[in-house]
């Protein structure tokens, strides 16, 4: 959460602070700020929400700086005022840090600050960071940083700048993602590489523990304890473009039509159709201990926790493995027994959500074999896991995850298939998952085609306030997914159940007023789907149905349908999910939501 970004180098620092903020607004948006360092007086700015609003405040100003820090703020501790915005100053407002994370043992540290007569003005955990580094200086604005981060404890991601040396930016990592971009003549640091890749391509990706120092063309990385780091730079393969909106009003929008693109990248290269096997270049150097494995426990949040459940029905079809699915945020409650037998499998848009993190940590420590899926290139889980796949999807800015899902889902396929190939999947069993997934980017382009119907159904249902998605199977996780985007997105109440679950509870809920979303596929729940659906018309229940194109019983029992191609039993959930990314995007553009940038969410989840 929050989004952290600094520049050194020869150019006004500002501007470059401003895009770079715009970029990472994803990651929080509640307040923003920025300061331009110089000896002759250091000048920042903060405002509550936007960083447009930020952008209005600073237009205009003439701020000839080269240097300086800036933050886009998820609020943890502390309202989402000015007060509380970052970069936070110390009493002198000779030292700025913005941070990222949460300073756990702040309230002790405020109290020994205070005793020692220092003033407070924030509710903020990050304000005794720039206190600390206020008491300890003594001529070097790093030592006084090392210094400093000895007394934290909890996670942090921090630059810090000081007007007495203007042309310098320590920044530090311990949980909290932090990257370090080089240029020519100039350094930059961000929290995310979307901040700063339209200015370099040459990213140093920090580990957990380390501190540096940036000056405008050259850099020094430390550990906490004072050695000396050198890394090898990344170099990141996304381009500007993939990050603009190309004539589509919301990202969500966009995302949901790069998805044939999506599933072509993500295929691109894996399958060996003629064969039946795929071809997972980032899990071969750990295939033999892959294919000795009996059980596999997949940890992730969110949408993706969604394609994790989808996951299990997935290996549980193609390979030998007994298969879990577990809440990361959960996992080290559970009290799993893990050793080289047990992969842990983790999936993660961002590869920084930090229970999914946390969760892979754990099961390395427990001696389990880790593997990433993940999106974003370079990023900590994508580090941390013993092997993995990229989604090679491109950055996804909307909150709300759409492409990715499909992307993840995509890849469960592949990585499954490849393990089942030795186990249980014949050559014709694996050639017709392959074929099917070379049809799937024109099935997903069939539906997009056909997004006005969408449109309209999400035009009366819209209205109503609650709602119930069903599913069997996969399906059942699919109906999860609809539930959270449209949830997300549109701030209508939505509830997924399991349609076999009906009759335990939710059907109590049913009248005209409680609109049901069934997702029907044509498999051996079809016709339990087709009796439940009954069972909530005779209530008076509306009903809107996804189901297949072929499916010609549904329409007689259903208020409204929508067709979506048929494939392989592995792939309709993908199918199916389009349509219901479709309709919470277009309820919530009648409801006049923020779709983007819903509240009180961010896209990257770095604090527990
Ligand atoms: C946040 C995002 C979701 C995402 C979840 C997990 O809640 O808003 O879109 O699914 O985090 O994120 P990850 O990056 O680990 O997939």
């Amino acid at each position: 959460m929050c989004g952290i970004v600094g520049y050194v180098g020869m150019r006004k620092a500002a501007p470059i602070l401003l895009n770079g903020l715009k970029r990472l607004e994803y990651r929080g948006y509640d307040s923003a700020g920025l300061v331009t360092v110089a000896k002759s007086g250091s000048r920042r700015y903060r405002v509550v929400g936007r960083v447009q609003n930020l952008d209005k405040l600073v237009k205009g100003l003439d701020l000839p700086m080269t240097c300086g820090i800036a933050h886009t703020r998820w609020a943890t501790h502390g309202k989402p005022n000015e007060t509380n915005a970052h970069p936070h100053t110390d009493e002198t407002q000779q030292f700025y840090v913005v941070h990222n994370g949460i300073i756990e043992n702040h309230e002790k540290l405020r109290a020994g600050l205070e005793a020692d007569g220092a003033h407070f003005h924030t509710e903020t955990d990050t304000e005794v960071i720039v206190q600390l580094i206020a008491k300890f200086f003594d001529g070097s604005l790093e030592a006084a940083v090392e210094e400093a981060l000895k007394h934290l404890e909890g996670t942090f991601g921090i630059a810090a700048v000081s007007a007495a040396d203007p042309m310098k930016i320590v920044v530090a990592r311990r949980g909290s993602p932090v990257i370090i971009g080089i240029g020519k003549d100039e350094m930059f640091v961000a929290s995310d590489v979307s901040a700063i890749v339209q200015y370099t391509d040459q990213v140093i990706y920090m580990e957990d523990n380390e501190l540096a120092v940036l000056t405008p063309g050259d850099y020094q990385m430390m550990s906490f304890d004072h050695k000396p780091i050198q890394r090898e730079t990344f170099q990141i393969d996304w381009k500007v473009e993939d990050e603009g909106l190309n004539g589509f009003p919301h990202f969500m929008l966009k995302e949901i039509y790069d998805q044939p693109e999506t599933v072509r990248n993500a295929c691109r290269g894996r399958m060996n159709v003629s064969e039946g096997v795929a071809v997972l270049g980032g899990l071969q150097s750990k295939m033999d201990e892959i294919k000795n494995l009996r059980k596999l426990i997949i940890v992730s949040c969110g949408t993706s926790y969604h394609a994790g459940l989808i996951g299990r029905y997935i290996f549980e079809a193609l390979t030998d493995l007994n298969v879990e699915v577990e809440l990361a945020s959960e996992f080290r409650y559970r009290k799993l027994r893990l050793d080289e037998t047990t992969g842990v499998l983790a999936i993660s848009q961002s590869g920084e959500t930090i229970d999914t993190l946390a969760a892979i940590r754990e099961a390395r420590r427990k001696g389990a074999l880790t593997i990433g899926l993940v999106n974003v290139v370079g990023s900590t889980i994508a580090r941390e896991t013993d092997c993995g796949v990229y989604c090679h999807a491109g950055p996804e800015i909307g909150v709300a995850s759409t492409k990715i899902f499909v992307s993840q889902l995509v890849i469960l396929n592949l990585m499954a298939l490849l393990i089942g190939r030795y186990q249980m999947v014949s050559l014709n069993e694996g050639v017709s998952l392959l074929k099917a997934l070379n049809r799937l980017p024109d099935q997903v382009s069939d539906i997009l085609a056909r997004a006005s119907q969408i449109d309209e159904l999400a035009r009366i249902y819209q209205k109503f306030d609650n709602n119930l998605f069903i599913g069997r199977q996969t399906h059942a996780a699919v109906a999860m997914e609809g539930a959270l985007k449209l949830k997300e997105i549109s701030y209508i109440h939505a509830e997924a159940y399991a349609a076999g679950e009906m009759k335990h509870g939710p059907i109590s809920l049913i009248d005209e007023n409680f609109p049901t979303i069934a997702l029907l596929a044509n498999d051996a729940s079809y016709d339990k789907m087709l009796s439940n659906i009954q069972e909530i018309r005779a209530r008076s229940g509306p009903v809107l149905a996804i189901t297949y194109e072929g499916d010609d019983q549904c329409a007689r029992h259903c208020d409204d349908l929508f067709r979506v191609p048929q494939t392989h039993d592995l792939l309709q959930p993908i199918l199916t999910t389009i349509p219901l990314q479709l309709f919470a995007y277009y309820c919530a553009r009648y409801r006049g939501t923020e779709i983007d940038k819903p509240r009180n969410l961010a896209k990257s989840v770095t604090v527990e």
